[in-house]
């Protein structure tokens, strides 16, 4: 299984994907690394020997055209899938439909519960006592797409938005990785991806 992975911070999901493959734990293949900005996440992935590509919003007048220019870096590589893997960006619908059924993303709390950027934060404020993160396929609508796995974290009187948030990465990496191994047991060939324009 062909996988691009998109990461915009300290990339610790994509380490933990680097490493369940070099244990031999998941069967995927990492053909790039794609980044909207300079970060550690791209910097795991050079030290992996892994492509690399940045297309960063800032380089374009219209976020229109920063779509485009991401989708062609990603398709550029025919993945079987595209992981977001704490990439912090909306990205449109039609780079959504150009990988249709094949973008996962994951976020940090039990969706539909706290969608957004600030889910750990906002998960607090509400006051929960249990969050998590969810594995998901990305539909249009930002963090609305089914759900492919999800784990639960139990929030504790003494925490702050950084320790939840590092307990729920700790809990996330493992389920992802879970993820994606289920999935690469099941790659769909069917689905070629478009010829470039
Ligand atoms: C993860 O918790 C991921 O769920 C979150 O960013 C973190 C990335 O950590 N993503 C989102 O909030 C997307 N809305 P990492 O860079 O160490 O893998």
């Amino acid at each position: 299984m062909r996988l691009v992975v998109m990461v915009s911070g300290s990339g610790t999901n994509l380490q933990a994907i680097i490493d369940a493959l070099h244990k031999g734990d998941v069967d995927v293949d990492i053909v790039a690394v794609g980044a909207d900005k300079p970060c550690v996440g791209l910097e795991r992935a050079e030290a992996a020997g892994i492509d690399t590509f940045l297309v960063p919003l800032a380089n374009y007048p219209e976020r229109e055209q920063w779509n485009r220019s991401l989708e062609r870096a990603i398709a550029n590589y025919n993945p079987d899938r595209v992981v977001f893997a704490g990439f912090m960006r909306i990205v449109d619908a039609q780079l959504v439909e150009r990988f249709a059924g094949r973008i996962i993303n994951t976020h940090p709390s039990l969706l539909p519960s706290f969608p957004g950027a600030h889910a750990v934060r906002d998960a607090m404020n509400f006051g929960v006592k249990v969050t998590g993160a969810t594995v998901h396929e990305v539909v249009a609508d930002v963090d609305a797409g089914p759900i492919l796995a999800q784990v639960a974290v139990p929030v504790q009187s003494e925490d702050t938005e950084e320790s939840l948030h590092e307990r729920i990465k700790s809990a996330e990496r493992g389920l992802l990785v879970n993820a994606l191994a289920a999935l690469s047991r099941e790659v769909n060939f069917d689905l070629p991806i478009e010829e470039q324009s």
